[in-house]
C-alpha cells in the first residue's frame, strides 16, 4: 500500500487503523487529505484480508476540525460541488466496505469531521471529544453528508437542532443523544476502540459483511422489503464454510476458526 503524509496506516493483522494527520490544523480535511482518505479506502475495499479499520485524528486535540475553511474561503459553486461529492464519495466509500469501520473521535470532530466519523459504522468518543456541524457559523451548510447521516443517527430534530445553531456537543451529551456509542478516558480511547476492532475481526467475516450490508440497504426501503434482504443474506450464508464452522465449533465447545469463504 502506498505512502501518503495526509492520512497515516498503520496495520496491525487483520486491523487497519487510518490516522488524519495535519494536527497543527486540527486535521482539518484538505482536498489532497480527503483524495488520500478516498484512495486508501478504496484500497483496503480490494483487500479482503482486512477485518476492521478505526479513523481517527493526529495530535492530542481534534480527530478533524472540518473542512479546511482557508482553501474553501475562494471556492467558486463548481469547486466547492466538486469538493461536497469527494467528501460524498469518501462516505459512500467507507460505508460500501466490507467490514466496520470504528471512528476513534479523540477531541474535535467538527463539520466534515463529524461527517467523515458519522459515515464510519459507530463512533467511540474521548472524553475530551466535541462533535457538531458548525457550518451555518461560516454562511453555509454541511457538504460531506452531514444534514442526512446526522438526522439518520440521532433523529430529525436533534439534526435540526445541531444544523442550526451550530452548537457542538461535548461527549456526554453526543452519548446521551446517540451520536456516539460509547465515551472512554481519553488516553484509552484506541485501546478501547483496538479491544473492540480485535473483538468484530474475530468473528465471520462474511457474516459482518452481511450484517453492515442489511443493516445500511434496510435503513432506506421499506420494512416489509428490509425484511426481505435480511432473510435472503442470512440463508446465503448458509452456503458458506464459516456457518458450518462457527455452528460446528459450538458444537464441539471450541472457538472457530472462520476463513472468509
Ligand atoms: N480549517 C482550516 N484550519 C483550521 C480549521 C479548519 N476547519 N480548524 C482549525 N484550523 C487551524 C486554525 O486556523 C489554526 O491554525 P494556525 O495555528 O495556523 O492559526 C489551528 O488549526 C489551530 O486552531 P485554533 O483555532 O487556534 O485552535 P483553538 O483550540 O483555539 O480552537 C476550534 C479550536 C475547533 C474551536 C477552532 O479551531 C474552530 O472553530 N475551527 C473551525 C471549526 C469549523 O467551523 N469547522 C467546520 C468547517 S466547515
Amino acid at each position: 500500500m502506498s505512502a501518503s503524509t495526509t492520512v497515516l496506516l498503520e496495520r496491525d493483522e487483520a486491523i487497519v487503523t487510518l490516522t488524519l494527520n495535519r494536527p497543527d490544523k486540527l486535521n482539518a480535511l484538505s482536498v489532497e487529505l480527503v483524495t488520500e482518505l478516498g484512495r486508501l479506502v478504496g484500497e483496503l475495499g480490494a483487500d479482503p484480508s482486512v477485518r476492521c479499520a478505526i479513523v481517527t485524528g493526529a495530535g492530542d486535540k481534534a480527530f478533524a476540525a472540518g473542512a479546511d475553511i482557508a482553501a474553501m474561503a475562494s471556492m467558486t459553486p463548481q469547486q466547492a460541488k466538486h469538493f461536497a461529492d469527494l467528501g460524498h464519495g469518501v462516505g459512500a466509500a467507507l460505508e460500501a466496505l466490507h467490514f466496520p469501520v470504528i471512528a476513534a473521535v479523540n477531541g474535535f470532530a467538527l463539520g466534515g469531521g463529524c461527517e467523515i466519523a458519522l459515515a464510519c459504522d459507530f463512533i467511540y468518543a474521548s472524553d475530551k471529544a466535541k462533535l457538531g456541524q458548525p457550518e451555518v457559523n461560516l454562511g453555509v451548510i454541511p457538504g460531506f453528508g452531514g444534514t442526512q447521516r446526522l438526522a439518520r443517527r440521532v433523529g430529525d430534530a436533534r439534526a435540526r437542532e445541531l444544523c442550526m445553531t451550530g452548537d457542538m456537543v461535548a461527549a456526554d451529551e453526543a452519548l446521551r443523544i446517540g451520536l456516539v456509542n460509547a465515551v472512554v478516558p481519553h488516553a484509552e480511547l484506541l485501546p478501547r476502540v483496538r479491544e473492540v476492532a480485535k473483538k468484530i475481526a474475530s468473528k465471520g467475516p462474511l457474516a459482518i459483511a452481511a450484517a453492515k450490508r442489511v443493516i445500511a440497504r434496510g435503513a432506506d426501503v421499506p420494512l416489509p422489503v428490509a425484511n426481505e434482504l435480511e432473510a435472503t443474506a442470512f440463508a446465503a450464508l448458509f452456503g458458506s464454510e464459516d456457518q458450518r464452522e462457527g455452528m460446528k465449533a459450538f458444537v464441539e465447545k471450541r472457538a472457530a476458526k472462520f476463513s472468509g469463504r
